[in-house]
């Protein structure tokens, strides 16, 4: 099947992030008695949730730096969990705060996205790092969509001048992603759900970003011979009695007609605890007026 197809091992890729990480946390510590911390925020029991954040926490700490966990009932009001956000803001030994989504319903996650310290904000979902990433400027960027970028960029090198098309338009993937390509010079289509002839759209794209959601949507006779595809998306489907994992790419056909495919799972997954670890870094690094790892973040090409 996969004859001229290269597979992107995500997990490898990770876990040389993760390393690349841990030799900066180590020489902060050493350099500068600095651990950066990281501060997770989880209300209510939703399982998927609760394993996101256990992992989040595990990495957090082979890492070298400083977790903290704040788990909250489901019961908790809008006031409660802002008063927690400030608490954090002021706290200096915690460089990263991240709100794990979604909030119970009776929660207003704008609100409370929007009260984190920008500059604390790694999940890069802050208005404010919205706004600098679609002016381009130095900002903290959202960890799927970094993580995506960085297996571009190692895969492609310069990126300036291909076709990307990035199908879904989410504010945690789709419009940072494309804003992310539009800063390596790429021409950037952005496709969704209402988009007229998908696959002729998604036939231009030498670069390929999934992000919509849906099942093995994307088939292999939408893709150009010799793309890059990124498959962002993670769907269960049930398969018999059991359940499997795959993503918005139906990998079999589109791994014959791709130059190089990311798997689900070991894809893009790993790639975003390990982009969070980053910006963890990137922000310590920042609030002590040090320079930041050109290693680690989206500006490499400026530095
Ligand atoms: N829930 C699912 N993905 C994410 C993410 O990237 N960040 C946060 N905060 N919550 C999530």
């Amino acid at each position: 099947m996969q004859d001229c197809t290269s597979v992107i091992d995500g997990k490898a890729f990770a876990a040389d992030l993760r390393r690349r990480v841990a030799t900066h946390v180590a020489r902060l510590k050493a350099d500068h008695d600095i651990t950066p911390g990281l501060a997770v925020v989880l209300v209510g029991a939703d399982p998927a949730s609760e394993v996101y954040v256990r992992n989040k926490g595990i990495q957090t700490r082979e890492a070298g730096m400083t977790g903290f966990e704040h788990r909250l009932p489901d019961t908790t009001s809008q006031d409660d969990l802002m008063a927690l956000i400030a608490q954090l803001n002021a706290d200096a030994a915690v460089h990263g705060i991240l709100v794990q989504l979604p909030l119970p319903a009776h929660l207003d996650a704008g609100a409370v996205i929007n009260a984190i310290d920008p500059s604390k904000d790694v999940d890069g979902f802050h208005v404010l790092n919205v706004g600098l990433l679609a002016t381009g400027q130095k900002s903290m960027v959202p960890c799927t969509p970094l993580g995506c970028l960085l297996m571009l960029r190692d895969r492609l090198g310069d990126l300036s001048g291909l076709n990307a098309v990035v199908v879904g338009r989410s504010n945690i993937v789709g419009k940072p992603m494309a804003q992310l390509l539009l800063g390596e010079s790429c021409t950037v289509t952005i496709a969704h759900s209402r988009t007229r002839d998908l696959p002729a759209v998604c036939r231009s794209a030498d670069i390929l970003v999934a992000a919509v959601g849906r099942p093995r949507m994307i088939q292999g006779d939408w893709i150009k011979p010799g793309a890059t595809v990124i498959d962002v998306g993670i769907n269960r489907i049930s398969d018999g009695d059991r359940t499997r994992l795959v993503g918005d790419v139906d990998f079999d056909t589109a791994a014959r007609v791709a130059g190089a495919i990311t798997p689900v799972p070991g894809g893009v997954g790993p790639m975003t605890i390990a982009c969070l670890l980053a910006n963890t870094v990137t922000a310590c690094c920042r609030a002590n007026g040090l320079p930041e790892p050109a290693d680690l973040t989206a500006s490499q090409r400026d530095a």
